[in-house]
């Protein structure tokens, strides 16, 4: 078996669903107002998917973008990974669902339990299959319908999250590619942020539902200063690892929870506003998907180009963390 195969991501795709919820329309399902919103989380508008509109669906609709981009058929894809904490069902796999949807029938697929630093998990994952030449393509999507787990009652949680998918596409590439990478977790704070209800330890029953448990709970205030110690501790040690600084840095992409949080973590790391991607603002925080999008858009929007350092920075439910460095290949 060959070892250490340059792996690169070399194809993006995104898929956004069309109904925006706006802070205003917020304003008029709990007691929250659009300046309270803004000031605090960075964010104005977020997506929810359509009734028919599932993660699986999100996640082939931005899949079938990457592979588009990447120039690469369904068929030669050899591993789907799906990042998601909203998979359609408790099994199968999502990534099972999206291997149908797209015919990728020669694909290896499993979903992987990240949160937040989900896409971020898929992306270090699929390298290690690619690297050591056991798969030559591999899809790595993070999709979420957290509209289907927000709690519509709860000022401190629904107005933070949206719906939303993104892909990459992962080959070997002649240059550059993900240089290094950082994966970490912390179960001690795993009460954090939770969806109760729905597994084996309370599996759903009319006392789960009457208890609300099936939906978002989270000590927003807690998370909000362990995010910003932890992402900026992460994003140093992958530049650290490659002998990298934050000068070095083209493209800062940090994981979309909150502006805030996001400024905080500039802050701390010194890293100029201009190198740091945002979109909190149109999206609100769509957990995998966040990073995932973000990365497109970045590309998309001509942000990213060949030979640039890319950082990539996530951080949620777990507590987990990861972070990467990638060099856009030329
Ligand atoms: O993806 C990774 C996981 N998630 C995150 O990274 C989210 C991390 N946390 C956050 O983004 C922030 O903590 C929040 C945006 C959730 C909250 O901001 P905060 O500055 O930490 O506010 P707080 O929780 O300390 O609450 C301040 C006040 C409270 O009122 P009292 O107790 O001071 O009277 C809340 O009840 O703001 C109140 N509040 C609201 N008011 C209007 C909470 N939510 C709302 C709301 N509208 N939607």
């Amino acid at each position: 078996m060959k070892k250490n195969i340059k792996v690169g991501i070399v194809g993006l795709g995104a898929y956004i669903p069309k109904k925006i919820l706006t802070n205003k329309d917020l304003e008029k399902m709990v007691d929250t107002n659009d300046e309270w919103i803004t000031t605090r989380t960075g964010i104005k508008e977020r997506h929810i998917a359509a009734s028919d509109e599932f993660t699986s669906t999100l996640a082939f609709y931005a899949a079938k973008e990457a592979l588009k981009n990447a120039k690469i058929k369904a068929e030669d894809i050899e591993l789907i990974i799906v990042a998601t904490v909203t998979p359609d069902m408790q099994f199968p796999a999502t990534a099972c669902l999206v291997q149908e949807l797209l015919g990728a029938k020669k694909a290896a697929c499993f979903d992987v339990s990240a949160a937040c630093a989900g896409f971020v998990y898929g992306i270090v994952m699929a390298q290690q299959f690619i690297s050591t030449g056991c798969y030559k393509n591999a899809l790595v999507i993070g999709a979420e319908k957290l509209s289907a787990v927000t709690d519509w009652k709860d000022r401190n949680t629904c107005v933070l999250f949206g719906d939303g998918a993104g892909a990459a596409v992962l080959s070997s590439v002649d240059n550059g590619g993900i240089l290094t990478s950082y994966l970490g977790s912390d179960g001690a704070l795993s009460e954090l942020i939770m969806v109760p209800g729905g597994g084996s330890k309370k599996p759903a029953s009319k006392e789960t539902v009457d208890e609300g448990l099936h939906s978002i709970k989270m000590r927003g205030n807690e998370v909000f200063k362990l995010a910003v110690k932890i992402m900026s501790d992460a994003a140093c040690k992958v530049l650290k690892q490659c002998e990298l600084s934050v000068d070095d840095i083209d493209c800062f992409i940090p994981h979309q929870a909150n502006k805030r949080i996001l400024d905080a973590v500039a802050r701390k790391m010194k890293v100029p506003e201009e190198k740091i991607f945002f979109n909190v603002a149109k999206y609100g925080n769509m957990s995998s998907a966040a990073t995932a999008v973000a990365l497109c858009e970045a590309y998309q929007s001509g942000r990213i180009k060949p030979g640039h350092i890319v950082v990539l920075d996530a951080f949620g439910a777990g507590l987990v963390w990861g972070a990467c460095v990638i060099q856009w290949q030329k």
